[in-house]
């Protein structure tokens, strides 16, 4: 049977860049979920959905096709046969997908395809469901979070590295209310899982994260 690590938590608590290392460090494939709601949106903004019809959405989402790949080790999601890595980061993709995220028929269609990865293949799994919802029986479950303005502090460095301008205050009330509406929603809302190891990073170094929960992979036996 696959091994599975399930890791959940909000936006910007550094989920993704810590399971990628996670899953090097034992030879298991990355699943980002949150890439694929984000692919999800983006078919819905093209189509030019209504984000707060319901209705719209769960019809709508059944003409998507999403899958993902691994191409030089990182995951490649196509939508309809296109590779969309290149549009899935904005903030407007990321607002569409928290938004979009609490229809349960586009829930549904992803948290299958992401059973079916997970029963194939040893995976680092990371969302906001993973632990609760996917994967109940994960070896290991994670909850990573971080204070919201360290977060934002986060995300706002990341901005000005690209070049672009950031202001804290704004990234701040961002972030707090897509936590909100990403804890809120009445289908699958983000919570730690009652057996979930809390890791807050607030005042961790990214190395100090990833070595938090590979000591909890290596108490529950995958990693000697
Ligand atoms: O992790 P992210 O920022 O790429 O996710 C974008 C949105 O997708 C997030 O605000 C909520 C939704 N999402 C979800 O509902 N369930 C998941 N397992 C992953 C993401």
């Amino acid at each position: 049977m696959s091994k599975n690590i399930a890791i959940d938590g909000p936006a910007g608590a550094g989920k993704s860049t810590i399971a990628k290392q996670i899953a090097k460090r034992l030879n298991y494939i990355y699943v980002d979920t949150g890439a694929m709601y984000r692919a999800m949106a983006l078919y819905l903004m093209r189509q030019e959905v209504n984000p707060a019809d319901v209705e719209q959405i769960g019809r709508v989402c059944q003409n998507a096709s999403i899958s993902i790949a691994y191409e030089n080790g990182e995951q490649v999601v196509y939508l309809n046969g296109e590779n969309v890595n290149a549009y899935l980061r904005t903030e407007e993709v990321g607002n569409m997908a928290s938004a979009t995220s609490v229809v349960p028929k586009l829930r549904e269609k992803l948290v299958s395809l992401q059973k079916e990865l997970a029963a194939q293949k040893d995976c680092v799994m990371d969302g906001r469901d993973i632990g609760t919802c996917v994967l109940p029986k994960a070896d290991v479950k994670i909850y990573l979070t971080a204070s919201s303005l360290v977060r934002a502090r986060r995300r706002m460095e990341e901005l000005l590295a690209k070049g672009q301008s950031a202001d804290l205050e704004t990234i701040k009330a961002d972030i707090e209310e897509r936590d909100y509406r990403d804890m809120h929603r009445e289908t699958s809302p983000l919570c730690q899982a009652k057996d979930a190891v809390l890791v807050d990073n607030s005042d961790m170094t990214l190395e100090q994260g990833v070595e938090r929960i590979l000591e909890v992979c290596k108490e529950k036996g995958l990693l000697s």
